[in-house]
């Protein structure tokens, strides 16, 4: 099988980016522990990171014909983009949202995701576990349906 793992904006300063918030580990250092995790299960993982709208929800469309299923992490578009979240509905494959803080403990504005209803589930707070967390979550979802 294969895994995108797809990162929304301001994550590729993660390591020097708020780090008491989002941790010491650069997205290098999380893509290369998730690829050994992924090849454990058998699984091929491809990881992209965009800050740009439009190339996420390309890669959305694109991931429907290479890929099994998402492990999303939409950052701040989690909040408000309607668009990433039609991009979401409009693909057949499985989604996961991820983030690294838990947003229920931070900013009121954080506690609305418009993306949740239309994955099938989502993990929050485990810092760069978040991500493992969900790819486990999704292997078994793809496994149970297979
Ligand atoms: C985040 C949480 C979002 O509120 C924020 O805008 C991010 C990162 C997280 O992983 O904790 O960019 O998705």
């Amino acid at each position: 099988g294969r895994i995108l793992i797809l990162h929304g904006p301001n994550l590729n300063l993660l390591g020097e980016r708020e780090p008491e918030i989002y941790g010491y580990e650069t997205l290098k250092d999380i893509n290369e522990d998730l690829e050994g995790l992924c090849e454990d299960y058998n699984y091929q993982m491809h990881a992209f990171q965009s800050n740009s709208e439009s190339e996420l929800i390309e890669k959305i469309h694109e991931a429907q014909q290479i890929h099994d299923g998402i492990v999303f992490n939409p950052g701040a578009f989690t909040h408000y983009s309607i668009a990433i979240r039609d991009a979401i509905s409009s693909v057949t494959i499985p989604v996961v949202e991820v983030h690294l803080s838990n947003v229920y403990q931070r900013e009121e504005f954080r506690q609305h995701s418009v993306v949740s209803a239309v994955c099938i589930g989502k993990i929050t707070g485990f810092g760069s576990h978040s991500y493992s967390l969900g790819i486990q979550a999704l292997i078994q979802h793809l496994e149970s349906k297979s």
